[in-house]
Protein backbone atom coordinates (compact mmCIF):
# COMPACT_ATOMS: atom_id res chain seq x y z
CA UNK A 1 0.00 0.00 0.00
CA UNK A 2 3.02 2.82 0.99
CA UNK A 3 4.20 2.08 -2.45
CA UNK A 4 1.06 3.66 -4.31
CA UNK A 5 1.53 7.13 -2.76
CA UNK A 6 1.95 10.07 -4.46
CA UNK A 7 1.55 12.78 -2.30
CA UNK A 8 4.43 13.50 0.40
CA UNK A 9 4.49 12.51 4.29
CA UNK A 10 6.46 15.46 6.62
CA UNK A 11 6.88 14.37 10.36
CA UNK A 12 7.79 16.71 13.22
CA UNK A 13 9.64 14.77 16.59
CA UNK A 14 11.59 15.79 19.22
CA UNK A 15 10.85 16.51 23.16
CA UNK A 16 8.24 18.70 24.41
CA UNK A 17 8.22 22.65 24.00
CA UNK A 18 10.41 22.63 21.31
CA UNK A 19 8.17 24.39 19.14
CA UNK A 20 6.82 21.96 16.75
CA UNK A 21 3.23 22.88 16.98
CA UNK A 22 4.44 26.46 15.80
CA UNK A 23 6.68 25.22 12.97
CA UNK A 24 4.48 23.36 11.66
CA UNK A 25 1.73 26.01 11.30
CA UNK A 26 4.12 27.87 9.52
CA UNK A 27 5.15 25.35 7.48
CA UNK A 28 1.52 24.35 6.42
CA UNK A 29 1.06 28.18 5.78
CA UNK A 30 3.44 28.49 3.70
CA UNK A 31 2.60 25.48 1.18
CA UNK A 32 -0.50 26.52 1.30
CA UNK A 33 0.54 29.97 0.04
CA UNK A 34 2.29 28.15 -2.72
CA UNK A 35 -1.09 26.43 -3.65
CA UNK A 36 -0.41 23.13 -2.26
CA UNK A 37 -2.96 20.93 -0.32
CA UNK A 38 -2.09 20.77 2.99
CA UNK A 39 -3.20 18.18 5.79
CA UNK A 40 -1.60 18.45 9.46
CA UNK A 41 -2.14 15.26 11.80
CA UNK A 42 -1.33 15.18 15.32
CA UNK A 43 -0.17 11.62 16.90
CA UNK A 44 -1.88 9.99 18.86
CA UNK A 45 -5.13 11.73 17.24
CA UNK A 46 -6.63 12.67 14.01
CA UNK A 47 -9.54 9.68 13.99
CA UNK A 48 -12.18 9.21 16.46
CA UNK A 49 -10.35 5.77 17.63
CA UNK A 50 -6.93 7.95 17.84
CA UNK A 51 -8.56 11.04 19.86
CA UNK A 52 -9.98 8.63 22.57
CA UNK A 53 -6.87 6.48 22.91
CA UNK A 54 -5.26 9.96 23.10
CA UNK A 55 -7.14 10.90 26.24
CA UNK A 56 -6.91 7.34 27.61
CA UNK A 57 -2.98 7.81 27.00
CA UNK A 58 -2.34 11.38 28.13
CA UNK A 59 -5.15 12.09 30.20
CA UNK A 60 -6.77 9.13 32.44
CA UNK A 61 -5.45 7.40 34.97
CA UNK A 62 -1.77 5.77 35.02
CA UNK A 63 -0.55 3.33 32.82
CA UNK A 64 1.21 0.81 34.38
CA UNK A 65 2.56 -1.54 31.83
CA UNK A 66 4.86 0.30 28.98
CA UNK A 67 4.00 -2.25 26.70
CA UNK A 68 -0.14 -1.38 27.01
CA UNK A 69 1.24 1.96 26.61
CA UNK A 70 3.34 1.18 23.18
CA UNK A 71 0.29 -0.91 21.70
CA UNK A 72 -2.35 1.95 22.53
CA UNK A 73 0.29 4.26 20.67
CA UNK A 74 0.15 1.83 17.61
CA UNK A 75 -3.40 1.21 17.79
CA UNK A 76 -3.92 5.42 17.47
CA UNK A 77 -1.43 4.94 14.70
CA UNK A 78 -2.45 2.19 12.55
CA UNK A 79 -5.99 3.72 12.40
CA UNK A 80 -4.52 7.22 11.39
CA UNK A 81 -2.85 5.51 8.74
CA UNK A 82 -5.62 3.34 7.10
CA UNK A 83 -8.24 6.00 7.54
CA UNK A 84 -6.38 9.75 6.81
CA UNK A 85 -2.63 8.93 5.36
CA UNK A 86 -2.87 6.84 3.02
CA UNK A 87 -6.23 8.37 1.41
CA UNK A 88 -4.51 11.60 1.72
CA UNK A 89 -1.11 10.61 0.36
CA UNK A 90 -2.73 8.35 -2.64
CA UNK A 91 -4.46 11.78 -3.58
CA UNK A 92 -0.99 13.60 -3.97
CA UNK A 93 -1.22 15.59 -0.65
CA UNK A 94 1.30 16.43 1.63
CA UNK A 95 0.44 15.75 4.90
CA UNK A 96 2.39 17.25 8.22
CA UNK A 97 2.71 15.08 10.95
CA UNK A 98 2.93 16.32 14.46
CA UNK A 99 5.02 13.24 15.96
CA UNK A 100 4.55 9.69 14.18
CA UNK A 101 6.57 6.37 14.27
CA UNK A 102 9.58 8.07 15.86
CA UNK A 103 8.33 8.92 18.85
CA UNK A 104 7.37 5.43 20.24
CA UNK A 105 10.90 4.36 19.33
CA UNK A 106 12.25 7.70 21.39
CA UNK A 107 9.73 7.56 24.26
CA UNK A 108 8.61 4.00 24.69
CA UNK A 109 11.85 2.79 23.51
CA UNK A 110 14.80 4.92 25.05
CA UNK A 111 12.57 6.63 27.28
CA UNK A 112 10.50 3.75 29.36
CA UNK A 113 12.99 0.41 27.82
CA UNK A 114 10.94 -1.47 25.79
CA UNK A 115 12.55 -3.45 23.19
CA UNK A 116 13.80 -1.29 19.96
CA UNK A 117 13.56 -3.62 17.56
CA UNK A 118 10.48 -4.99 18.43
CA UNK A 119 8.89 -1.48 18.65
CA UNK A 120 10.04 -0.97 15.48
CA UNK A 121 8.87 -4.31 13.93
CA UNK A 122 5.31 -3.01 15.38
CA UNK A 123 5.85 0.31 13.72
CA UNK A 124 6.19 -1.56 10.40
CA UNK A 125 3.31 -3.69 11.11
CA UNK A 126 1.03 -0.87 11.67
CA UNK A 127 1.90 1.63 9.07
CA UNK A 128 1.79 -1.39 6.46
CA UNK A 129 5.40 0.10 5.62
CA UNK A 130 5.03 4.26 5.40
CA UNK A 131 7.83 6.00 6.70
CA UNK A 132 8.12 10.03 6.70
CA UNK A 133 9.79 11.46 3.33
CA UNK A 134 11.31 14.14 5.92
CA UNK A 135 11.95 14.22 9.67
CA UNK A 136 12.44 17.46 11.16
CA UNK A 137 14.00 16.94 14.88
CA UNK A 138 13.47 20.05 16.45
CA UNK A 139 16.13 20.23 19.28
CA UNK A 140 15.73 22.90 21.98
CA UNK A 141 16.04 23.18 25.92
CA UNK A 142 15.96 20.21 28.13
CA UNK A 143 12.38 19.53 29.56
CA UNK A 144 11.97 18.53 33.17
CA UNK A 145 8.69 17.67 34.21
CA UNK A 146 4.18 18.90 33.02
CA UNK A 147 1.19 17.57 33.89
CA UNK A 148 -0.38 14.65 31.46
CA UNK A 149 0.88 11.03 31.66
CA UNK A 150 3.80 11.16 29.90
CA UNK A 151 5.36 14.44 31.01
CA UNK A 152 5.22 13.53 34.70
CA UNK A 153 7.92 11.07 33.44
CA UNK A 154 10.86 13.44 34.74
CA UNK A 155 13.93 15.20 33.70
CA UNK A 156 16.18 11.56 33.27
CA UNK A 157 13.09 10.30 31.43
CA UNK A 158 13.71 13.09 28.92
CA UNK A 159 17.36 12.87 28.87
CA UNK A 160 16.78 9.33 27.90
CA UNK A 161 14.06 10.36 24.82
CA UNK A 162 16.60 13.34 23.70
CA UNK A 163 19.56 10.75 23.51
CA UNK A 164 17.38 8.39 21.77
CA UNK A 165 16.15 11.06 19.04
CA UNK A 166 19.88 11.80 18.36
CA UNK A 167 20.70 8.13 17.52
CA UNK A 168 17.75 7.25 15.47
CA UNK A 169 18.35 10.56 13.45
CA UNK A 170 21.84 9.73 12.80
CA UNK A 171 21.10 6.05 11.47
CA UNK A 172 19.35 8.08 8.52
CA UNK A 173 20.31 11.24 7.99
CA UNK A 174 18.75 11.18 4.06
CA UNK A 175 15.47 11.36 5.97
CA UNK A 176 16.34 12.94 9.40
CA UNK A 177 16.61 16.93 9.74
CA UNK A 178 17.96 18.36 12.67
CA UNK A 179 17.17 21.97 13.48
CA UNK A 180 18.36 23.81 16.60
CA UNK A 181 14.47 25.62 17.38
CA UNK A 182 15.93 27.62 20.33
CA UNK A 183 16.29 31.23 17.66
CA UNK A 184 13.83 32.95 16.54
CA UNK A 185 10.98 31.35 14.99
CA UNK A 186 11.02 32.84 11.20
CA UNK A 187 14.53 31.68 11.20
CA UNK A 188 13.86 28.48 11.97
CA UNK A 189 11.12 28.43 10.15
CA UNK A 190 12.80 29.56 7.18
CA UNK A 191 15.50 26.97 7.21
CA UNK A 192 12.49 24.37 7.39
CA UNK A 193 11.36 25.99 4.16
CA UNK A 194 14.86 25.57 2.45
CA UNK A 195 14.60 22.14 3.37
CA UNK A 196 11.44 21.81 2.01
CA UNK A 197 11.32 23.71 -1.20
CA UNK A 198 14.90 21.47 -2.18
CA UNK A 199 13.03 18.16 -1.94
CA UNK A 200 10.25 19.24 -3.44
CA UNK A 201 12.39 21.05 -6.23
CA UNK A 202 10.72 24.56 -5.71
CA UNK A 203 13.42 26.25 -6.16
CA UNK A 204 14.61 29.33 -4.05
CA UNK A 205 11.43 31.34 -4.92
CA UNK A 206 8.90 32.62 -2.04
CA UNK A 207 11.19 31.51 1.06
CA UNK A 208 10.15 34.22 3.76
CA UNK A 209 12.89 36.61 3.65
P1 LIG B 1 1.23 16.19 23.02
O1 LIG B 1 0.39 17.01 23.93
O2 LIG B 1 0.85 16.13 21.58
O3 LIG B 1 2.73 16.62 23.25
P2 LIG B 1 3.67 17.45 22.32
O4 LIG B 1 2.98 18.77 22.09
O5 LIG B 1 4.96 17.55 23.04
O6 LIG B 1 3.80 16.64 21.06
O7 LIG B 1 1.26 14.73 23.62
C1 LIG B 1 1.80 13.65 23.00
C2 LIG B 1 2.62 12.94 24.04
O8 LIG B 1 2.65 11.55 23.74
C3 LIG B 1 4.05 13.41 24.11
O9 LIG B 1 4.46 13.45 25.45
C4 LIG B 1 4.82 12.31 23.42
C5 LIG B 1 3.99 11.09 23.70
N1 LIG B 1 4.09 10.01 22.69
C6 LIG B 1 4.67 8.81 23.03
O10 LIG B 1 5.13 8.63 24.17
N2 LIG B 1 4.72 7.82 22.10
C7 LIG B 1 4.20 7.96 20.85
O11 LIG B 1 4.27 7.03 20.04
C8 LIG B 1 3.59 9.22 20.51
C9 LIG B 1 2.99 9.44 19.15
C10 LIG B 1 3.55 10.22 21.47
Amino acid sequence: MGRERQGVLISFEGIEKVGKTTQIGRLAAWLRAKKFTVRVMREPGGTMLGESLRSILLHQGEIKSPQAELLLFAAARAELVREVLMPSLSRGEIVILDRFSDSSVAYQGFGRGIDVKWIQSVNLHVTEGLSPNMTFLLQGPSFDQGDDNIEKAGREFFDRVKTGYNKIAAEDPSRWHIIPSARPIDEVAKDIQKLVSSYLMLGQDGIEG
